[in-house]
């Protein structure tokens, strides 16, 4: 099976967490683009009642496209699961995100969802988070000072997320930096803390305790991974 294949069934299969009458929380990036295609055919085919709230401007964009109703999260009082993508996964169920430069948004939909769904393929799981570099998002000013001390704080190099010649902005107006750890993130709550007592850092791509059912697909088919004691167990 292809990746593309994959990440196709992944985003199907978590399509069935979704109950008419919920409030959505809509991911970012090539695997959640499944769900929220097929959520929209059910909302036109299935009669799927459901409104959603996109994490990013280009989720934005596509579920207009799609005709699925959004609303602004502000506009509801919390939501009833956020479905979304992950770039790395461990076996406590801690992410990376924010491979796609979404992560703000997307965890600030997660926080106020009461559940998180994750949409993956199965080259996603590892042992040990930061094989994939660590996104994390910082202010355009003092931006220099703000990379120095990420690598002071993580002990090792961080650089800037470019966009051709510039550096990336993200949906926020913020800068991305990637923190190339390696796979050594094994207190990974204690290293999001660490990097939110840094003025310039805004949020940082490590996801603790939120997600609750992973939707992984490999080459036998899709798995559906439950975390013991979570919110959907
Ligand atoms: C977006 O900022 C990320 O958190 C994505 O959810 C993550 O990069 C997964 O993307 P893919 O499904 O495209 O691998």
């Amino acid at each position: 099976m292809s990746i593309d294949e994959a990440k196709r069934l992944a985003g199907i299969a978590a399509c069935n967490e979704v109950q008419s009458g919920m409030k959505v929380g809509l991911g970012t990036g090539s695997t959640v683009h499944h769900t929220i295609v097929e959520l929209a055919r059910r909302y036109h085919d299935e009669g799927l009642d459901i409104v959603g709230v996109p994490t990013s401007l280009a989720t934005h964009a596509l579920a207009t496209e799609l005709g699925l109703p959004l609303v602004e999260l502000d506009d509801v009082e919390g939501l009833d699961l956020v479905i979304d993508g992950a770039d790395e996964v461990d076996a406590s169920f801690q992410l990376i995100k924010g491979g796609g430069a979404a992560l703000l948004r997307e965890k600030l939909v997660a926080q106020a969802s009461g559940a998180m769904v994750v949409v993956a393929d199965d080259r996603k799981m590892v042992e040990t988070l930061g094989a994939f570099p660590l996104p994390i998002e910082i202010t355009r000013f003092g931006h220099g000072t703000t990379v120095g001390a990420i690598m002071n704080v993580l002990g090792c190099k961080a650089e800037l997320r470019m966009d051709g010649e510039a550096p990336l902005v993200t949906d926020n107006g913020n800068f991305i930096v990637d923190a190339h750890t390696g796979p050594h993130l094994t207190h990974p709550a204690n290293s999001e803390a660490a990097l939110l007592r840094l003025a310039g850092v805004v949020q940082v791509g490590l996801f603790i305790d939120m997600c609750d059912v992973v939707h992984l697909a490999g080459a036998s088919g899709t798995e559906r991974l439950v975390r013991s004691g979570g919110r959907l167990a």
